[in-house]
């Protein structure tokens, strides 16, 4: 069994990593040269939307799937009917355009943060005396780990926020003062079996996921987010992992988005579930029944971005996971994770190992 798998970062490697274990080999299109992937198989070297590398890609793999969610839907068309692709097409389309990922969402009853679609100067105006301020602008297309969006939060702002973003198509949102941010991860298979994760709590600092622990002694917050995922498994038809991120705020959930994909932050899964996020994945995509979402522990897990500081390779206890990227400011360049038996435990060691890492990012 192959697994062609566009994209070959660090999602990528620790998918291919998960397929080593299952005994399954993985294939690759990517354009860099030595991405982290490449030590899990062959890389294709070419762009995204190459249809001839992805078709070499669809005809020599049984199932296609993809680690981010800025895959060309038009591009995989190319490859329709030479082997399955998961996560299914729609689902990618509705998370790539944030106006469309919103209206699913409240089609659906989810709750989420007031948004309103900006089309014009004049809308910012509208947008403003609807949502009130502070509200962030945020492009409709392309954005991650907080890229492409502005916040603006006096009348002064206007016009630099439209300066530095009118050029594309974009969206309003209601600033959230939220208590604090959580995700909730689920898995559907082609058979239709769901699976859903422990949620976590992540912090983000400018935008970029920082830290991420679970499980949170929330029940109830924990049983109406699995139910908005499983509701969303369920509509798209999905196949493979999901990852809802939501905004707490005075004990409600708002959703903010969701990646069709494995997420930063069930990194921790690896070593803090019965299965990790990415062996689910891999499952879900082959129809093979799930493996347990179950906790082993308190897991934390830190983000090391923009360098690797030589002290984390002797931290213990915990495990480090480096994606041997060459270090550059504001990149992920790898993780580090510890299991603890209380949360309080794991709390003091995510905070100690965060402050020792990420002092100058
Ligand atoms: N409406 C909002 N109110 C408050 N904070 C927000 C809002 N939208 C985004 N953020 C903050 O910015 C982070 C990144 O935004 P997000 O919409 O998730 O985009 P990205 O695709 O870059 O992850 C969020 O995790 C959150 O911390
Ligand atoms: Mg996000």
């Amino acid at each position: 069994m192959r697994i062609g798998i566009i994209g070959a970062g660090q999602l990528g490697q620790m998918l291919g990593f998960a397929a080593g274990k299952l005994g399954f080999e993985v294939r690759f299109v990517d354009p860099s040269s030595k991405p982290p992937a490449s030590v899990c198989g062959k890389v294709i070297q070419s762009p995204f939307d190459d249809p001839v590398a992805l078709i070499a890609l669809a005809e020599t793999c049984d199932v296609i799937t993809y680690e981010f969610e800025n895959v060309p839907v038009a591009a995989l068309q190319h490859i329709d009917g030479l082997a399955p692709i998961y996560p299914p097409a729609e689902a990618l389309s509705f998370s790539q355009d944030r106006l469309t990922e919103k209206q699913l969402l409240e089609s659906l009853g989810i709750p989420l943060p007031a948004f309103h679609a900006i089309n014009s100067r004049a809308d910012l105006d509208i947008a403003a005396r609807e949502l009130g301020l502070p509200m962030v602008i945020k492009t409709r297309r392309l954005g991650y780990d907080g890229k492409g969006q502005f916040v603006v939060k006096n009348n002064d702002d206007f016009d630099i926020a439209w300066e530095s973003l009118g050029d594309k198509p974009l969206i309003a949102e209601q600033w959230v003062a939220f208590d604090y941010e959580i995700s909730c991860i689920g898995v559907r298979s082609v058979s239709g079996e769901i699976a859903i994760y422990p949620i976590s709590r992540n912090v983000h600092v400018d935008g970029i996921l920082r830290t991420s622990r679970s499980p949170l002694a929330e029940e109830r917050l924990s049983e109406t987010a699995s139910g908005y995922v499983h509701q969303l498994l369920d509509h798209l038809n999905y196949v493979g992992v999901l990852a809802l991120e939501l905004f707490v705020i005075n004990d409600q959930l708002l959703a903010n988005e969701f990646a069709p994909r494995v997420h930063n932050s069930g990194h921790w899964t690896i070593e803090g579930s019965a299965t990790s996020q990415f062996e689910n994945h891999l499952r879900a995509i082959l129809d093979m029944p799930l493996g347990s979402t179950a906790s082993r522990g308190h897991a934390g897990m830190v983000n090391l971005i923009g360098d690797i500081p030589d002290a984390i390779r002797t931290q213990t206890p915990g495990v480090l996971h480096d994606y041997g990227k060459s270090p550059r400011p504001g990149r992920k360049l790898g993780h580090f994770t510890v299991i603890a038996d209380t949360a309080a435990e794991c709390d003091e060691l995510v905070d100690k190992i965060d402050k020792s890492v990420n002092q100058s990012t």
